[in-house]
Formats: C-alpha cells, structure tokens, sequence
C-alpha cells in the first residue's frame, strides 16, 4: 500500500508517495500529469540501476523522457553541472510545462532541483530519492542548489517538488556506509523534535543496523512527518525551519576543509551533532546527560566521531563563518536544551568557536 504524507505551505501542496517498487507503478506516473518534456537527471551509479526501469515505466504511462546523466559524487554538485542541465532542457526545447526528474541521492535532487528552479525562472521538478539520506530529507522542503569553492550550498534557491516518490526497494542497493549516513539524518530529528524517536531507535538499533523493511519504512515516514511540519510553518528558514540544521555549521565547515572527500555528508553530521552537544554543554545550554545519550546512540551505529590531526580549529571555525547560518552579528548554532528539543542560538563569535574547536580537537 502506498503511504502518502502531504507538504503544504503558503503557494504550494505536494505529496510524498513512500512504498516498495513505486518505480514501477504507472498509474501513479500517470496521475502526475508530466506533459511538454521530461528531463530525468540522474549519476551513472544510479542510471545503470534505476533508469531504465524508471523510462519503461513512462514509457507504459505514455510519457516520454530523456535523460542527463552526470558523473557520481558530491565533488559534482557544480555550477558546471548546473549548466549542463540547462544546456539539455535548452536543447529539447522544454517549455514552462516539462519537467525534471531528479533520480538519485541528495546531490542529483539539490542539483536538478536547482536547474528546473532556473530554468524558464521555474519548473516541475519531481523528486525521486534513492539513498536513506534523500529520503529522510533531502528530497522534502524544496532547498535546491549548488557548492562552491567558498563552501557547501551556498549558491542555490528554494523550489518545492510537485510530487516525491519514495521507492523504499531502491534502498536495496544502497551500500551500508550510505545507509548509516541517512540513518545520521533520522537521529537529528529524534535530538531536536522527537524523544519517542530517539526511544525507538535505541530500541530498535539492531532491526535498523539489520535494514529490516519495517524499521525503514517507520524512520522515512517518522522523518518526511516532521519535516513537512517544519517546512510547513517557516518555508524559506526565516526560523524555526533552522532547527533542521542540526550539526550541519559544523558539518559543513569539516567537510569543505576536507574538499568533501574525508566523510559521506551523514557522517559529517554525526560528528556535527556530536561537537554542538558538546559545546552546548561548554556554555550551559545542554546537560551532560543529554550528551552522552547522543553519543551512545551514533556510536551504536558506528559512526566514527574522531577528527584528523591535519585540520585547524582555526581555519574550521573561519570556514562556520561562510556558513549561511552567519551574519554580521556572529554564527548561529542549533543546541540541545534536552533530548527532543532544541534552540536556535545566535551571535557566537569566531574566537569563541575557536577555542572550542581547539579543546576538542586537542582532548
Ligand atoms: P549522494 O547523492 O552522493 O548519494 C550517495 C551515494 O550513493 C552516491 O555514490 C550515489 O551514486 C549512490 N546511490 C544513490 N542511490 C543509490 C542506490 N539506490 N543504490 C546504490 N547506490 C546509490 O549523497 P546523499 O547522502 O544522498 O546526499 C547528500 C547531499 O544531499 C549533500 O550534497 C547534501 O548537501 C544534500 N542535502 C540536501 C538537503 C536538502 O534539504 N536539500 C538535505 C540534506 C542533504
Ligand atoms: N536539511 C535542512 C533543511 O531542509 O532545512
């Protein structure tokens, strides 16, 4: 049966379908209305295993697709990509009225999210997430976009899908490593809105660690529920929607230090996590209770939360200040103030995440 939750916002309401082989369910294609052009964007890990089957589907819906396929890794998540999708969508001559289909992990739908954003100044884009991380998140709540050089996202707008379809079976190819970064995005959203979350998945670790098909689909749909509330209430992150970002200053200052080659984005956030518990204790925002809770838990699914000798609190610490989360007035962090709920706090100051980093770094 298909599970469907609905994102609903000021100018936009889509659904998202989650269930096994809706890959190959051509009525629900069919209901998608895909008329003037279809674009499906996806990477040759996930062309040679999905694609296929994806356009025979459309085919059988009578719609037909053609594809870009760009090259794998977060290292492509470019403007030169961006361009390239362009190029393509200019070439078949899509209209307003076409489409984009992103089939893939959270780069192909940050990436393709952003062209169909672009193009034409917007069109449909259909979200089809294929790893636990894109499922969990990436793929609801329209944040689009590209890294550069400077940092991680930081060229990009926000356009909402016009429909997200969750085929839980894709996750049947996805290797462990990639599994536990997703799993990474599922416990963010136990420590910051769900005590009952974080219960269950110290519950339930070894039904998760085992992908049980039960377990997944209880962490996708838990996930995408509180995701759409949040996008629901403050679309574009003029607040609370900043909750979901959750480690991710400190994550994404280590993996632009490290060219996004030393970690999977999910591990990066584990390690995030792991740092803005513990300086929410060095400040008196979060207690130790609620720092060791989260600790045991990443580390009952193994994420490795040492950090390299090479790196420098300093440059690190810079690197949070490019971070979109900062303004003049400092860097804003998301702490823990107890299991399930966290604060969003502005106006630290580089010295200050400095000698944090440097104490960390040095324990
Ligand atoms: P990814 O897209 O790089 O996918 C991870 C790897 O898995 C890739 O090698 C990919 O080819 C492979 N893969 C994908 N599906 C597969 C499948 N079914 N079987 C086998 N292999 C498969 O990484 P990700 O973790 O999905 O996403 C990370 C990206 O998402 C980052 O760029 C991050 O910034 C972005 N992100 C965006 C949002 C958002 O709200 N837009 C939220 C979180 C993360
Ligand atoms: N992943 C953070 C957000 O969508 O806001």
């Amino acid at each position: 049966m298909v599970d469907s939750v609905q994102v609903q916002g000021e100018g936009f309401a889509y659904p998202v379908h989650i269930a096994a082989g809706l890959l190959d369910d051509i009525e629900l294609w069919q209901q998608a209305s895909l008329r003037d052009g279809v674009l499906i964007v996806s990477n040759d890990v996930v062309a040679d295993l999905y694609l296929a089957r994806l356009q025979q589907t459309l085919q059988r819906a009578g719609i037909s697709a053609s594809s870009c396929i760009l090259p794998d890794g977060e290292q492509h998540k470019s403007i030169a990509n961006w361009q390239l999708i362009l190029d393509q969508l200019l070439t078949m001559h899509a209209n307003r009225r076409s489409s984009v289909i992103a089939l893939g992990g959270g780069v192909i739908g940050d990436l393709a999210g952003f062209a169909a954003a672009c193009y034409m100044r917007g069109i449909n884009v259909i979200q089809v997430p294929t790893t636990l991380l894109a499922q969990v998140d990436a793929s609801v709540g329209g944040k689009t976009g590209v890294n550069v050089a400077q940092g991680k996202n930081l060229i990009g707008a926000f356009h909402q899908p016009g429909m997200v379809v969750i085929d839980t079976d894709t996750l049947a190819t996805l290797p462990q490593r990639e599994y536990l970064a997703g799993v990474a995005e599922v416990i963010k959203y136990a420590m910051i809105m769900d005590a009952e979350l974080c219960v269950w998945l110290e519950q339930h670790a070894a039904a998760v660690l085992r992908r049980e098909t039960a377990a997944i689909e209880h962490m996708i749909r838990t996930s995408v529920t509180h995701k759409a509330a949040v996008v629901a209430a403050d679309t574009r992150e003029q607040g609370r929607r900043a909750v979901l970002n959750y480690g991710h200053s400190f994550a994404h200052a280590l993996e632009s230090q490290t060219g996004y080659t030393q970690w999977l984005h999910g591990e990066a956030v584990a390690i995030g996590m792991h740092l803005a518990a513990n300086f929410g204790r060095s400040i008196g925002c979060t207690d130790q209770h609620c720092v060791e809770r989260q600790l045991a838990l990443l580390k009952r699914f193994g994420f490795d939360l040492s950090m390299p000798q090479q790196l420098q609190p300093q440059q690190l610490a810079e690197a949070m200040l490019m971070d979109k989360k900062a303004d003049h007035a400092g860097i804003t962090l998301v702490l823990l103030r107890s299991i399930g709920e966290a604060v969003i706090k502005p106006g630290f100051e580089l010295s200050q995440l400095h000698e944090f980093l440097q104490h960390s770094m040095a324990a």
